[in-house]
């Protein structure tokens, strides 16, 4: 049997529906729950209506911990388009998350040590309860880059051509080079994964998981190895049959 569990959905909407109410299952079983969050137009939806419900339903979220996923580098955290921007909009202040319960990549003037001092925080922690990722154009997860091998752990990366001209970045004053991430080793360590596939130019590298085969030119295929997946896909983008 699979561990990643497709999960068809009628259109982004319904994903979007769908997704909000794993991330609230997961706070409502678990109020110290550390959760870490993928950044860009797939998940935009899913925090909107995550962050209603919450307010909504009065739940309690003070002991929650927030990871953001990866960042882009050298331009400034609260410059437009990086991930820091997009998560204090889009959770962190509506939400009014404390700073200590927001675990966070810094953008300028990094190395190793900040990978090192974000682990260190997410171990701190008791790891990462649930990871919520998108699928990028190219395959990758975060900024974890196809290519001949891949850097096991949270790293600084090269980005990917395909990345370079992400929605987010691609309009920056300056090019935007690089990148910094979990790796593959903390993802996989998460207890569970929350994959959500939607948008556009994404039936190519969709396809390549879809031939369950791992490889580092497609860093999602290394999904297949994790044992607790809920892939949720729009199906009016991915035709291909999944029936489960
Ligand atoms: P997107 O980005 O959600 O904006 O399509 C996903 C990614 O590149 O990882």
């Amino acid at each position: 049997m699979d561990a990643m569990a497709f999960h068809r959905c009628a259109d982004y909407q319904a994903l979007s529906e769908k997704a909000s109410e794993c991330l609230i299952r997961a706070i409502t079983q678990n109020p110290q729950a550390t959760i870490c969050l993928a950044t860009g137009g797939t998940p935009l939806l899913t925090y909107s209506m995550f962050v209603s419900k919450v307010k909504q339903r009065n739940i309690d979220i003070s002991q929650i911990t927030f990871v953001k996923l990866d960042e882009w580098l050298n331009i400034p955290l609260n410059a437009d388009g990086t991930c820091e921007t997009f998560l204090q909009t889009h959770i962190i202040q509506p939400l009014n998350i404390a700073p200590e319960r927001f675990i966070s990549f810094r953008s300028q003037n990094v190395d190793d040590k900040e990978c090192q001092r974000v682990i260190e925080l997410i171990t701190q922690n008791g790891g990462i309860d649930l990871c919520v990722l998108g699928l990028g154009k190219n395959g990758h997860l975060g900024l974890n880059e196809p290519g001949d091998s891949l850097e096991p752990a949270c790293h600084i990366t090269m980005l990917d051509e395909h990345t370079r001209q992400h929605a987010m970045i691609k309009d920056s004053e300056q090019p935007v080079e690089r990148g910094i991430t979990l790796g593959l080793r903390e993802i996989m360590a998460a207890r569970e994964i929350l994959f959500l596939v939607a948008g556009e130019w994404k039936q190519s590298a969709f396809s390549k998981l879809l031939e369950k085969k791992v490889s580092c030119q497609t860093p999602s295929s290394f999904l297949w190895m994790h044992q607790n997946v809920h892939c949720l896909y729009d199906s009016t983008r991915f035709t291909q049959e999944l029936e489960n």
